[in-house]
């Protein structure tokens, strides 16, 4: 229960609503338990008259009685409305907060966490977990309460009428909660089993979808098949494994009904021969206890729900209680028109230990274009994560405008901020919006304007929808270069301080790719602009080129000071204008 604690403060945020639903409750049962009464009454006047053979106003008798009875159905069945939409209405509030909650704090956390953590397990986090515990908050909840306030009312009720009748027929009762609990958690388990392979299921079909190119040009169609056709396999075993104990549900809790039942009559019989009884009381009796036996029954329920909602909400908490590796403790809301110094950075990747950047030192100039060359791995994007912030330097440090990178505020750094990723992902959505990433009120002109600078506008005039054309699934699909300009307009249109084009005009042909520079050159004639790419045709114009490898600056200055350096730079260029 102790996981289940960081609910209350969600419980008292609503308590106002929790209150009115126990006050329902309340109402609920006290106007259910009275036609057990009525239906006494109505009995033991029926076989009084008879026995006078008094046969005048029966009907009227059994009119009255029967008259209560809708009645007070009506009123209870008015409370246990209000019940459900103050207390369930409570769990789905809750649900919302804190599906919330878990969402901000996923935003907060660094790369590294998600690198750790599969998607799908924070996935299951938000939705699953979350149900699980909503089903505390609701139902739980709303059960634990009903069953206290209804048995109070019951057993005062049996025990007012006799001792003895009462003792028998509460006694399979506890029997009737224990096996409900044995066999619910066996469904629990048994059902997380089959969730667990439908995940197992999907994650196959999903996988075999996206891939579908790759699966195609490899005839591996069987062998996907193959593995599909196993884990539904193993899917079905499982369901038909939970059904089998899912059949044994009812027919346990009918069955000790039954057995009260027939306690209360053979009992409730013997006590009608002694004279302490009336024969209507066996029918209250019944009621009663027929009354109880749901609520009994759900005691088990309740139990195993929230044996469960407190697993969700452990593993729950241990993703809220993570502290973000990268902290926003800075302030400074420093100009960042300004020169950006590295002093013997090193980067290191906590969990692969990767040595990424060793030790390294250089200056990127206040609105000056530098350009980043070096072989795959070399460390040209750790540099950028360090500029961004979405890693820490493991020592060294990073200054800009003469402010440790770690003083200024991180929303305000990153704004200024304009990042084009090597992988340039884009998001379903139309390609208006796409541009428009960074203002939530996107200002339609500024994007055409920004698609024009990264030479996409004829494409995007030449699609029927324009600027409203749908991209991504069961919408048009992209050419490798046009993402790419995609990604370039949306940080065009993000107009920051800082330009950072992480290889993103790889995939771009080269008569485009000189004219996005030029572009470029005009919008950054007075910011800073880095550019990585593999390409020396993209970094020639630069006013400083960094050349890496493994982590270390191996070469550095303009272009044609690398070329007569003849180092590592000048022997690619003669590759690359060769190989032209
Ligand atoms: N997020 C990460 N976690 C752990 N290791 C990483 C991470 N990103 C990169 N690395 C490792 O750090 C080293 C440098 O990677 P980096 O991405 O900076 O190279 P790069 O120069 O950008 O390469 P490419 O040209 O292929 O993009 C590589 O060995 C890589 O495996
Ligand atoms: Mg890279």
């Amino acid at each position: 229960m102790k996981h289940l604690k960081y609910l209350n403060k969600f419980l008292w945020k609503y308590k106002s609503t929790l209150a009115l639903g126990l006050l329902f409750i309340a109402l609920t049962n006290i106007f259910a338990i009275y036609p057990a009464e009525f239906v006494r009454n109505a009995l033991d006047s029926l076989i009084q008259k008879l026995n006078n053979k008094e046969n005048d106003n029966i009907s009227l008798v059994l009119l009255k009685y029967g008259g209560l009875i809708i009645l007070f159905a009506v009123l209870k069945g008015i409370f246990l409305y209000m019940t459900r939409q103050t207390i369930i209405v409570m769990s789905r509030k809750i649900e919302f907060d804190l599906k919330n909650e878990v969402f901000d704090q996923y935003q907060k956390l660094s790369i590294g966490f998600y690198k750790i953590n599969k998607t799908g397990d924070l996935m299951n986090r938000i939705t699953e977990d979350i149900t699980n515990v909503r089903m505390y908050l609701g139902p739980a909840i709303m059960y634990s309460i009903n069953l206290s306030v209804l048995f109070s009312l019951v057993i005062y009720k049996m025990f007012a009428v006799s001792k003895i009748l009462s003792i028998f027929v509460l006694f399979p009762l506890p029997l009737l909660a224990i096996s409900v609990y044995f066999v619910s958690n066996k469904i629990n388990k048994k059902s997380e089993k089959v969730q667990a392979q439908l995940s197992t299921v999907t994650a196959i079909s999903q996988e075999s979808f996206s891939g579908i190119r790759v699966i195609k040009s490899f005839t591996n169609e069987e062998n996907t098949l193959k593995m599909f056709f196993n884990s539904c396999k193993e899917y079905t075993n499982r369901q038909i494994a939970l059904i089998k104990i899912e059949a044994m549900f009812i027919p346990l809790i009918i069955t000790l009904i039954g057995i009260s039942t027939l306690l209360t009559i053979y009992i409730g019989g013997l006590e009608v021969f002694k004279g302490n009884i009336t024969t209507g009381n066996i029918a209250e009796f019944i009621i009663y206890v027929n009354m109880l036996a749901w609520p009994v029954a759900s005691v088990g329920w309740v139990t195993s729900l929230i044996q469960r909602a407190s697993a969700s909400q452990e593993r729950i908490n241990e993703f809220l209680k993570i502290i973000p590796e990268i902290k926003n403790t800075g302030n400074l809301k420093t100009n960042l028109n300004s020169d950006i110094i590295f002093k013997k950075a090193s980067l290191v990747y906590s969990d692969t230990n990767i040595k990424a950047l060793k030790n390294i030192s250089f200056k990127i100039k206040n609105n000056k274009q530098i350009g980043i060359f070096g072989k795959t791995g070399s460390g040209k994007t750790s540099i950028v994560n360090l500029i961004c912030r979405l890693y820490d330097v493991s020592s060294g440090d990073i200054k800009i405008n003469n402010v440790n990178i770690k003083s200024i505020d991180l929303n305000h750094l990153r704004s200024s901020i304009g990042y084009v990723p090597q992988d340039g992902y884009l998001f379903s959505g139309t390609i208006r919006e796409n541009i428009g990433f960074s203002s939530n009120n996107i200002d339609s002109q500024e994007v055409e304007i920004a698609a024009k600078k990264a030479e996409m506008i004829d494409e995007i005039n030449s699609f029927p929808d324009k600027f409203e054309t749908v991209i991504g699934e069961r919408g048009i699909q992209l050419s490798g270069g046009q993402r790419q300009r995609l990604a370039i307009a949306r940080v065009f249109y993000k107009k920051p301080k800082i330009y950072i084009f992480d290889d993103c005009l790889s995939a771009v042909d080269a008569n485009k790719e000189q004219k996005i520079l030029e572009n470029l050159k005009k919008e950054t004639n007075s910011k800073t602009t880095i550019i990585i790419s593999h390409r020396i045709s993209t970094l020639e114009k630069s006013d400083n080129i960094i050349v890496l490898d493994e982590g270390k600056i191996i070469e550095q200055g303009k272009h044609h000071e690398l070329l007569s350096n003849d180092g590592f730079y000048s022997q690619i260029h003669v590759n690359q204008t060769n190989n032209k």
